[in-house]
């Protein structure tokens, strides 16, 4: 029996959903489950073929548990051990060498020193900051936000210098990033699984939270919809994710990548509406099967080298 697990946060419609799913597939040999873990005892595998991790990003001890599983031979999606690759910055960087276009983008030192440092560990920074090269770089309006992480947390819009700064000193010592404003005429969400399936969905983040992903954009022409296939494709091969959402701002017809670090995208049934919602069960259910049915060779989906030289698609 090949068992297939998921661990989870605090969504509530997804998990089960999948479950249900790949066991109503009704594969020899395969069944679904809720992962139940406990003290983990090194060397041990958990039994597992395949896992979906929908936590560890938030949960070190689910993280470091998943990184053992990879080492005893289980298929981790995504890969815990890509988390050190997981920020924005980088991303952006990596988006430059495969050809993706990006808003320009600024890393500011943090606000305050982190913990456990003062101005003595801070003497490699140049200060005070160029800022007029910075401004006219980046330009204004612009997006003062965290290098790492979702659901809009820490992301602001500033307008001026005077605004950048006032908001600026309130960050503390999260490591934020200045970008260019994208000024769009359309914004698209999309699924990206197994590297190779995506899924456009027409979004509209001004939107309140429940209607984003009823946006009424024009239809895409087949060029700019070959581009963003191209683009989602480029960078979940580059970034190692089998599972991820890429949102792009359309400008002046080229695509713009505006954020593609969610590894763990929402996939609850209310937000993404039934139709995305089906797809991204039947992808994840196939995929999950796959790599549980016929695991790929260990090593054949970590491209660091790939990654490092600017991309060597799989
Ligand atoms: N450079 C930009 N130009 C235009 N709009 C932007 C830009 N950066 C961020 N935004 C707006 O802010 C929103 C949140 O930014 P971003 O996606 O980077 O944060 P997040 O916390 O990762 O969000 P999510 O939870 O949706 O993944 C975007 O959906 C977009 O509407
Ligand atoms: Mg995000």
């Amino acid at each position: 029996m090949r068992k297939i697990g998921i661990v989870f946060g605090q969504e509530d419609t997804f998990q089960w959903a999948l479950i249900d799913r790949i066991n109503g597939m009704q594969r020899p040999g395969i069944t679904a489950e809720a992962v139940k873990i406990g003290g983990v005892v090194q060397g041990r595998p958990a039994g597992y073929a395949a896992i979906l991790d929908r936590i560890g990003h938030d949960v070190p001890f689910y993280r470091t548990w998943l990184k053992q599983e990879v080492l005893l031979g289980t298929q981790v999606i995504n890969d815990p051990f890509w988390g050190l690759a997981d920020d924005k910055f980088f991303n952006n960087a990596l988006a430059l060498k495969l050809g993706v276009a990006v808003p320009r983008t600024v890393l500011l030192p943090h606000k305050d020193h982190p913990p456990r440092t003062n101005e003595r560990s801070m003497r490699n920074l140049t200060y005070p900051l160029p800022w007029d090269e910075i401004f006219s770089y980046v330009g204004f309006p612009a997006w003062l936000k965290q290098y790492y992480g979702g659901g809009w947390a820490n992301v602001y819009q500033v307008h001026n210098p005077q605004h950048l700064f006032e908001t600026y000193d309130k960050t503390g010592d999260q490591l934020m990033m200045l970008q260019e404003h994208v000024e769009f005429s359309a914004y698209y969400r999309c699924y990206c699984v197994g590297r190779e399936h995506v899924r456009i969905m027409p979004y509209e983040p001004r939107n309140e939270f429940l209607q984003r992903y009823q946006a009424n954009h024009p239809p895409l022409t087949p060029a700019l919809e070959e581009r963003i296939r191209r683009d989602t494709v480029a960078l979940c091969r580059g970034l190692g994710y089998d599972l991820n959402t890429l949102e792009f701002a359309i400008r002046d017809g080229v695509p713009i990548a505006i954020d593609f670090m969610n590894p763990v995208p929402d996939c609850e049934r209310r937000w993404v509406g039934e139709e995305n919602f089906e797809w991204i069960l039947d992808r994840m259910a196939e995929l999950l099967v796959s790599r549980a049915e016929n695991p790929p060779p260990r090593g054949s989906f970590r491209t660091w080298e790939a990654l490092l030289t600017g991309g060597r698609p799989l």
